[in-house]
Order: structure tokens, then C-alpha cells, then sequence
């Protein structure tokens, strides 16, 4: 992993994670279990979305959580006590995996203490940023966005070179049926030399299917310019009440700020809900070296009944 500057024009270094919403699709389990914690076959979703940051070259993810949620930070401090004793037994690569999470990244919490919507979490990120830090990228964890075959799909990395290229914040976006795109942010946008980079002149959140501006939604990936932050302070309740980070980019582009996206070709599961969890749960058994022949053999049975 190539160590990169913040002051270089597409290069972040922090990587802000949402995970302070109370998993109500989750509930009663998420009373006691944050919903970033769930296992994705073994690993947490947030430790999924802490090894992208990573491998995009993010040094330091910035968990925005609420009290009572502290265990999603905790889960990466290292446990050395855990790791010795996996090691005198002789599950090395057990240890390994279970001293993959605190190596990623460094990482720190700020508070989210009211749950004002996605605007107002990522707000809370703000002061914690260094005066160096000229973009930031936003992960939302209920977002797994994958290639082709499953692996990385590296969509960060590319976002940071659009934002080399033309500046200004960077966004990810998917092509989806018309009927889901109520669930989304929707942009309105234009083609570019690039097939997979588009211009945005505008931005929705949770339009009705007919006044979508096209079926480009947001993935839950974004590379924002540190003027969002001011922004942020300038908006107010959107969709379902809520202060939207959607709202804020709309803002900046009003104001002639360059927004981008780059077109999500590959794969993407939405743990947020029971059903997507489920999806992603079987597509990494499916791919697991010890449970996934075992499981497709089964399914296929199951689904014949
Ligand atoms: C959030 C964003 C939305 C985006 C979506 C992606 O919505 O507000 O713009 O398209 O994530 O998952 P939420 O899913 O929190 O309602």
C-alpha cells in the first residue's frame, strides 16, 4: 500500500464510516448487537468496508457511532492475549484473521448524539479531520460494493483519480430498475469521454420513480470535498425529515462545485435489511473454501423441494 499525501489532488486519509442508526430492520438482536457487527459468514460488515478503505489507501477510519454503540470501535483493538493463545495452540492462520482488523487502519469515534440523518452524521466528521485534509471518503457500511468475481472492486481507488482529473468531490453510482429508486440518492447527469464517468448536474434524494432524473442511484461510496462540511451547515430537513448528505451535494452543485460518478459496474449487497444481509451472507459462503461446496450441494436439494 503506497502511502499517500492528502495534499495530493485525488488522495484521502480518512475514511468516515456512519454507524450510528439503531438497526431497527434488525431488531430485537441489534439491542444488543450493532448491526455493523452482524457476520458476514465471520466478519463483521464494518470490518469488510474498513479493508476497502484500506486497500484504496485510507490510513485512519473514523467511525461516527452513538453512545451505547461502542463495541463497533472496540471490535478493532488488537487482543493480544486472544492472538497468543490461538498462536500456542497452533491456529495460526486463526490468529491471523483475528489480527487482520486492527492492522488495517488506525481508528477513532466521534459521537453522533441525535439521529438527525446521513447529513448530520457525516457532519459530526468535520472537526475531526486535520486543516491537511482536502477530501474525505464516506463508506457507508450497509453497502458492499464488489467486482465481478466477488473480489475488491476497487471503485474508491478509481474515484480518487476522477478527482484528480477534475476535482471537486466524486461519487459512486449504480444503474438500477426504475421501481427501486425511490430507496436511493438519484442523480442527474451527463456523459463524459469515460463510459464509466459521468457529470452530475443534480442530485435527489428518494424521488418518486417519475420524477427520478435518470436511474443512476448512489452506492454508498463517496469522495467529498472538504467544502461539503460548510455546506452541511446550510441545509435543512429533506427527505423523511432527515438532514441529507444528498442535499448538501445538491447544494454545491448549484454553486458550480464539480461532482462526478463513476459507474459501479460490478456487484453490490445491502446489509442494512434481512434480505440483502442474507444475500451477501450466501454469495461469501457460497465462495468459502470449507463451507461453500457443502452449501451449494444443499441449496440445490433445498430448492428443488
Ligand atoms: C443512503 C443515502 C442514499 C443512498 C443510499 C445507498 O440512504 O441517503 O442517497 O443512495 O444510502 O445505500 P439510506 O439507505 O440510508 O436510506
Amino acid at each position: 500500500m503506497s502511502a499517500q499525501t492528502p495534499s495530493a489532488a485525488g488522495a484521502f486519509r480518512t475514511a468516515v464510516v456512519p454507524a450510528a442508526g439503531l438497526g431497527t430492520r434488525f431488531l430485537p438482536t441489534t439491542k444488543a448487537v450493532p448491526k455493523e457487527l452482524l457476520p458476514v459468514v465471520d466478519t463483521p460488515g464494518i470490518e469488510l468496508v474498513a479493508a476497502e478503505a484500506a486497500e484504496a489507501g485510507a490510513q485512519r477510519l473514523l467511525i461516527v457511532t452513538s453512545p451505547g454503540k461502542d463495541s463497533v470501535a472496540d471490535y478493532f483493538r488488537p487482543d493480544e492475549e486472544l492472538v497468543a493463545t490461538l498462536r500456542k495452540r497452533g491456529k495460526d492462520e486463526l490468529a491471523e484473521r483475528v489480527g487482520r482488523a486492527p492492522g488495517l487502519l488506525e481508528v477513532d469515534s466521534v459521537y453522533q448524539h441525535e439521529p438527525k440523518g446521513l447529513g448530520h452524521a457525516v457532519a459530526q466528521a468535520g472537526p475531526a479531520l486535520g486543516d491537511d485534509e482536502q477530501a474525505v471518503a464516506v463508506l457507508l457500511p450497509d453497502d458492499l460494493v464488489f467486482g465481478p468475481d466477488g473480489d475488491d472492486a476497487g471503485v474508491l481507488a478509481r474515484m480518487a483519480q476522477v478527482r484528480t482529473e477534475h476535482g471537486g468531490t466524486v461519487l459512486c453510482a449504480f444503474d438500477v430498475p426504475r421501481e427501486q429508486i425511490s430507496a436511493y440518492g438519484v442523480f442527474d447527469v451527463t456523459g463524459t469521454d469515460d463510459a464509466d464517468v459521468k457529470r452530475v448536474h443534480g442530485m435527489v434524494e428518494k424521488p418518486e420513480p417519475d420524477q427520478a432524473p435518470s436511474t443512476f442511484a448512489a452506492a454508498g461510496r463517496y469522495l467529498l470535498d472538504r467544502a461539503v462540511f460548510e455546506a452541511l451547515e446550510r441545509i435543512g430537513p429533506g427527505a423523511g425529515g432527515e438532514l441529507q448528505l444528498t442535499d448538501a451535494i445538491a447544494l454545491l452543485i448549484d454553486e458550480g462545485h464539480p461532482v462526478h460518478v463513476v459507474v459501479h459496474r460490478g456487484g453490490r449487497h445491502d446489509l442494512g435489511n434481512p434480505a440483502g444481509y442474507v444475500r451477501a451472507y450466501v454469495d461469501h459462503m457460497l465462495a468459502h473454501p470449507e463451507y461453500g461446496a457443502s452449501l451449494r450441494g444443499w441449496l440445490n436439494d433445498r430448492l428443488k423441494d
